[in-house]
């Protein structure tokens, strides 16, 4: 099982608040059959600066890793990302696939929470064919009450790719369109987009018993490969 988008690392955006709460939310992964992480911070062009952010995740993950040493059994694999909330002209931003899922070529973008219009999707596009990166967007889900041709655009542009939180498939009245999603492949990858302990806590074994439940488990073994061939490339 991977987990490719996760608020894990300690003290950099609104997730884990400490160390403690981070291997917290680690071992819970680990316990529902987690076997390797990637984390995700968010990362705001308008706010940070790219270099600095690196800086500063990367030494997170230094720490975390060297507070696995102690247990190494209990944790899932962890490899660094990030959450690239979504700039106009960020499809031709110098430097952006610094920005990517470990060495992979696959950016991890959040679209605009703000009504989509066509730059969106011409910057998908750019990332794409300019920069030669596989974009994935993340939460779909999230997304349904936008403009449904752009949705429909985007869920079928060939070299995007598509991911789902956990969430969208726990929730019983609105599981319906994800699951649909996910039976016609176009769902490419699952991220329990995890930020704490509480209310926002690993959840991707329930996502999956749902899922496994409605669909059946052919579509869990095509998650898992899509997600293995990414972590092939990132690591
Ligand atoms: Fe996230």
């Amino acid at each position: 099982m991977i987990d490719i988008h996760s608020h894990v690392l300690p003290g950099i955006d609104d997730g884990s608040r400490n160390l403690q709460m981070s291997l917290a939310m680690l071992r819970e992964s680990k316990e529902q059959g987690v076997d390797l992480m990637f984390l995700t911070p968010h990362f705001y062009a308008d706010s940070t600066d790219p270099g600095k952010f690196l800086e500063r995740r990367d030494a997170a993950v230094k720490n975390l890793k060297e507070a696995m040493k102690d247990n190494p059994d209990s944790y899932p694999y962890i490899l660094p990302g990030a959450e690239v909330h979504y700039f106009r002209g960020v499809g031709r931003s110098e430097g952006i696939s610094r920005l990517c899922m470990g060495r992979s070529g696959y950016i991890l973008l959040e679209p605009p929470f703000r009504t989509w219009t066509a730059a969106f999707l011409e910057d998908v596009r750019q990332l794409r064919d300019e920069q030669d990166l596989k974009v994935i967007i993340a939460h779909i889900e999230r997304y349904f009450d936008q403009d449904r041709d752009l949705v429909d655009e985007l869920l079928d542009e060939p070299g995007v790719y598509i991911q789902s939180n956990a969430e969208a498939f726990l929730d019983f009245f609105g599981r319906r369109r994800p699951l649909k999603l996910l039976k016609e492949g176009k769902i490419r990858f699952l991220g329990s987009d995890c930020h704490n302990m509480g209310q926002r806590s690993p959840n991707l074994a329930a996502a999956r018993e749902v899922i496994g439940k409605k669909l059946g488990t052919e579509v869990l073994l095509q998650i898992d490969r899509n997600s293995l061939e990414l972590v092939e490339e990132a690591r």
